[in-house]
C-alpha cells in the first residue's frame, strides 16, 4: 500500500495504540462473552481477561495523552455531515468504554469475594478500596456495558469496511501501519 502524506493519515504511534488495544479488546470481549460456554474448558481464561483488561487501561491512558497532543487527520470530503457526527460519537463512546470496562471489572473484582489478581502471574495488582455495593453495581455495569461495547465494535468495524470496500476511500488505509512507512 502506498505511503500517505502526513496530514492524511494517523501518526504511527496512534496506529500502534489503535491496533494493540483493538486486539486486546476483541480478546477480552470473546473471553467475557464465552467464558461460561464455548471457553468453559479454559481454566485460566478469567485470569488472562483481568490482566489484559488492566493493560488496556494503562495503554488507553497513554493513548489519550498522545491523542491530546496529536490531532487526527480530517475526514475525506466525500464523508457526509451526519456520518462525521456518527463517527465522532462512536469514537468518543469507545474511548469512554476503554476506561469504564477495565475500571468496572477491577472494581467488581475488588469486592468481598476476592480471587487472585495478578498481571500474568508476574506481580500482584492491588485491589481497589470499594464497598460491596460499589462492587455489585460495577458487576452489573460491566455486563451491560460489555454488550454495548461489543455492539459498538461491530458497527465500528462495519463502518471501516464500508469505507474501504464500498466507498473506496482512504479512511481504513490511514489507520494501517503501511500508510505510515518511511
Ligand atoms: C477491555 C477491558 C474489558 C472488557 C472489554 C471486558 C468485557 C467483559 C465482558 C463482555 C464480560 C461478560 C459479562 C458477563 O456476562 O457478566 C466480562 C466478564 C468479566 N470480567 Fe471483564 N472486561 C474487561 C476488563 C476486565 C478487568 C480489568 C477485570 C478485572 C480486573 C475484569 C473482570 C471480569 C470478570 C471477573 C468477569 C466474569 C463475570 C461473571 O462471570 O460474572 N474484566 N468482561
Ligand atoms: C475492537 C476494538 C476497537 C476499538 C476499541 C477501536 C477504537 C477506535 C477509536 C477510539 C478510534 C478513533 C481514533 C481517533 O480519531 O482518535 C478508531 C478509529 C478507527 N478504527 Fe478502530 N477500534 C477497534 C477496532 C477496529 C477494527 C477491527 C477496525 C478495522 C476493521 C478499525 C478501524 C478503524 C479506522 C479505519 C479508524 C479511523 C477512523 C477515522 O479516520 O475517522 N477499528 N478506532
Amino acid at each position: 500500500m502506498a505511503t500517505l502524506p502526513r496530514d492524511e493519515r494517523y501518526s504511527i504511534v496512534a496506529i500502534w495504540f489503535h491496533w494493540a488495544i483493538a486486539a486486546m479488546v476483541i480478546l477480552n470481549l470473546v473471553i467475557g462473552l464465552f467464558h461460561e460456554s464455548l471457553l468453559a474448558g479454559w481454566k485460566g481464561s478469567i485470569g488472562i481477561h483481568k490482566a489484559v483488561g488492566i493493560t488496556v487501561l494503562v495503554l488507553t491512558a497513554g493513548r489519550i495523552l498522545w491523542r491530546l497532543a496529536h490531532r487526527p487527520p480530517t475526514l475525506p470530503a466525500n464523508v457526509a455531515g451526519w456520518e462525521r457526527g456518527a463517527a465522532h460519537a462512536a469514537h468518543w463512546a469507545l474511548y469512554a468504554l476503554l476506561f469504564i470496562m477495565p475500571l468496572t471489572g477491577w472494581a467488581m473484582s475488588s469486592g468481598p469475594k476476592r480471587y487472585p489478581l495478578t498481571w500474568f502471574g508476574l506481580f500482584d495488582i492491588p485491589y481497589l478500596p470499594v464497598s460491596a455495593g460499589t462492587a455489585g453495581f460495577s458487576h452489573e455495569a460491566h455486563e451491560v456495558l460489555g454488550f454495548l461495547m461489543a455492539g459498538l465494535v461491530v458497527i465500528h468495524v462495519a463502518a471501516a469496511l464500508r469505507h474501504h470496500f464500498l466507498l473506496r476511500d482512504r479512511v481504513l488505509a490511514r489507520m494501517l501501519p503501511s500508510a505510515a512507512r518511511h
